[in-house]
């Protein structure tokens, strides 16, 4: 990748521009400048409403559940309040490239403050110099902060409406009993709105305050409640030359929040106590918050390309914007904090994708997202129960801890049949269970944290493993414990028999139960017998070998299924999803012909279980038939690429970093891909700078690519903090906690690392 790809977007170190005003790119700019903190995030939308424009609000945890057939609870949109709508002697501001000059709109991801700069002319020809900015901050998770300031070369009659405005839907779905609105103090408007089904009160609280030339004045907007909106109109005559600026402090607070109770007027009170304060005030306190955050997980780049370090502070960025860090009865959402896809809700991208990020950066963090699937194990075991299986069968798709199965049963229209597609994967895409045991252990591996275990963890193990006993099928001809009837990673793959990827992990996991059950009384989880049971069934799952020509299958049909005749054309000319115009996915099904890593993925996770020699085979051939139509892919055959110096390496690389953060108005319209982006982090620490765990022991064996000189980065391992300077010659690690002495290999060498190493490299 090269930044000159970069032709609409201007980029920098820490910063993305628009510098042109071009409505293609509506979408796209609302994505990549989402703001938030985990708890609160909004879109990158304008301030002012355009045609085709996709607003949303989210507050994490707010999920309900509209009525209908076909429905799943979902993260709900919440009232927007970042609209703002401005008049100019009763002309409307609305940009358009005629009366829009010097248009500027920059995404700080080092603050996350999003800034608009432009010029406009009136009909009547009075120009104006207007700024946006806002930001949600992340020193107090409930705010947003924005301000508008106005300047015009000739006197005028200026009016603001701000207004918190409820007639929002998820794609159409209504989620919202209107509630009670209010005014308080003649200026704080307060607008509750109450979920249809889950019954949550989401409360907003806005104030607004208007400086002329930097000076206070008083302002009282006229008010308006609606059925399903609260408007404050502010009107201002503004001299020639005479900057108006008007800031507004909003904070969102719901009764489902942990850190008050009850609801009351939280955040009414709290805006009477900062009535006064500045926009500038509360941006500084966010600055420290988030440069707090930058301190500990930057990772620094050295190259002549500016995009390799914009983009992994972007993926950084979404890290911390995506992750609820304040509460363990949620977990991420696959569009990250960006977007009403995949309806907010967290699948297995959380713990294989973005759990490995907060497992070496901020382990209190990893802990409570797996916390939160300790939290889902009564929906595992009542999942697992309604489809006639024991133990904990977990979601594939999973929303607010008591939900159950979030996976909707229905897809969309088929265009080519005109059928509504069934989705399988709720029911059929087993390997989550096993995943988030395999991502618990490593957590466990890179903390030491044997509480975990005692607490969660133990039980955990148990009931997935039991599951699994109950999964598997006895087949009596091969004397073998067979899977039938799966998907595995691969979702261009369905009702498979032993997907290689399925089988493997869920050896792993009982694998896993025997090994602790050994060590830990059983008996406080289930029985003795059930530990025999695991220990015989264990002896016979069929585990898929080698073949005479090295591969491995992938599911038992895989091999033996035509080539895809339209490969080359879906694999490089066009855009990730586009076969669907032409095929459906049960004419996917003759062929071979994958979405995403799946065998590559097995032979990533379980790397020890396959020889050097089987993974270049298997990858090779299992990439060429892959079309990498799910953001999931890139990242994972890069790192695997990487760690075994395969010519790809390089190029899945730059081809993971460019999912979201490329110049295509048409990609990633919809939101972030949060899996990619844990992805991006996990191709600088386990392919660039080689970080792994080997023997028991931190371990790292770079592969740098040639465009970039250095990194420098910061890790937890077992309490504690190092900081990593790699480059292609050398590595220098320093312990910056200073605890412990720590055993490490340097490119397979042994290392005892006391206060720092510094180590050039053959
Ligand atoms: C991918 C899954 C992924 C899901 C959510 C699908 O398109 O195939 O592997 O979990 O998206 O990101």
């Amino acid at each position: 990748m090269n930044k000159d790809k970069f032709k609409h977007y201007k980029i920098d170190e820490w910063t993305v521009s628009e510098v042109d005003l071009d409505f293609n790119y509506l979408n796209k700019s609302e994505t990549l400048f989402s703001q938030g903190n985990g708890y609160l995030s909004v879109r990158g939308g304008f301030e002012e409403v355009y045609y085709g424009e996709q607003r949303n609000t989210f507050v994490s945890g707010v999920f309900n559940t509209v009525q209908g057939e076909h429905e799943v609870a979902e993260l709900v949109n919440i009232a927007d309040f970042t609209n703002t709508e401005i008049y100019v002697n009763g002309e409307r501001f609305v940009m358009n490239p005629y009366n829009t000059k010097s248009y500027k709109r920059q995404m700080n991801y080092q603050t996350g403050e999003l800034k608009r700069t432009l010029e406009w002319t009136t009909r009547d020809g009075i120009d104006l110099s207007i700024e946006f900015k806002r930001f949600v901050s992340l020193e107090d998770k409930h705010l947003l902060c924005a301000s508008v300031s106005l300047l015009a070369n000739k006197p005028c009659q200026i009016t603001i409406v701000k207004s918190i405005n409820g007639m929002v839907t998820n794609h159409g779905a209504s989620h919202f009993e209107a509630g009670e609105m209010k005014y308080e103090a003649k200026k704080i408007g307060q607008f509750n709105q109450t979920t249809t089904q889950s019954q949550v009160t989401v409360s907003i609280n806005s104030i607004s305050n208007a400086y002329l030339n930097s000076a206070f004045v008083e302002s009282f907007p006229q008010k308006t409640i609606g059925r399903r909106d609260l408007v404050s109109k502010y009107n201002f005559d503004l001299e020639e030359n005479q900057e108006l600026v008007l800031e507004t402090i909003s904070n969102v607070y719901t009764d489902r929040d942990l850190d008050h109770e009850p609801l009351n007027d939280v955040g009414l009170n709290q805006l009477i106590e900062v009535s006064n304060c500045r926009y500038d005030y509360f941006y500084d306190l966010n600055k420290i918050a988030w440069q707090k955050f930058w301190d500990l997980h930057d990772i620094r780049v050295e190259s002549n390309d500016v995009i390799y370090q914009l983009n992994i502070r972007f993926a950084l960025y979404h890290l911390r914007l995506m992750t609820p860090v304040h509460d363990n009865r949620m977990g991420i959402g696959a569009k990250g904090f960006t977007g009403e896809d995949y309806k907010g809700h967290s699948f297995w991208d959380t713990e294989i994708f973005i759990l490995p990020f907060w497992i070496m950066s901020d382990p209190e963090v990893a802990r409570n997202l797996l916390i939160y699937r300790y939290k889902l194990l009564n929906s595992a075991k009542e999942k697992a129960q309604r489809n006639g299986y024991l133990g904990a069968m977990y979601p594939w798709e999973s929303g607010w801890i008591t939900d159950l199965e979030c996976t909707p049963e229905w897809g969309n229209i088929d265009v080519v049949t005109n059928k509504r597609e069934p989705i399988w994967t709720g029911k059929k895409q087993i390997h989550i269970t096993a995943d988030i045991i395999y991502a618990m252990m490593q957590y466990v591996k890179m903390t030491g944290d044997q509480g975990f275990l005692d607490d969660y963890g133990y039980e955990m193990i148990y009931e997935t493993a039991k599951f699994w006993t109950s999964r598997l099928e006895y087949n009596q001809e091969k004397d073998r414990y067979e899977i039938l009837d799966v998907i595995g990673p691969d979702e261009y793959c369905e009702h498979i028999d032993n997907n290689a990827f399925t089988n493997y992990m869920c050896y792993w996991n009982i694998e896993l139960a025997v090994q602790t059950f050994e060590k830990v009384d059983i008996k406080k989880y289930g029985q003795d017998s059930d530990l025999e049971q695991m220990k015989s069934i264990l002896k016979k799952i069929y585990i898929p070998a080698s073949d005479e020509t090295g591969l491995i299958a992938q599911d038992d049909s895989y091999l033996n299924l035509s080539e895809f005749p339209e490969l080359q054309r879906y694999k490089f000319e066009e855009k990730p999803l586009a076969i669907f115009k032409k095929y459906s996915m049960v004419h996917l099904h003759d062929y071979q012909v994958s979405k995403q890593a799946d065998m590559v993925m097995l032979m990533l996770i379980l790397k020890d279980k396959f020889s050097n020699q089987e993974i270049l085979r298997n990858f090779d051939y299992y990439e060429q038939r892959t079309l990498h139509d799910s953001s999931l892919s890139y990242s994972m055959h890069a790192i695997l690429a990487g760690q075994l110096n395969m010519p790809y390496y390089k190029d899945m690389f730059e081809k993971a970093l460019e999912v979201d953060l490329n110049d295509d108005a048409q990609i990633a319209k919809t939101g972030i891909h949060a899996a990619s982006i844990g992805g991006i982090w996990q191709n600088y620490v386990f392919a660039l700078a080689g970080i792994g765990y080997y023997d028991g022991k931190l371990s790292i064996d770079p592969k740098m690519i040639d465009t970039i000189d250095q990194i420098t980065f910061k890790l937890f391992y077992k309490g504690e903090l190092l900081s990593f300077k790699v480059t292609e010659r050398s590595v220098d690690i320093e312990n910056l906690s200073r605890q412990n002495e720590l055993e490490v290999y340097i490119m397979n060498k042994a290392y005892t690392l006391i206060e720092s190493l510094s180590i050039e490299l053959e």
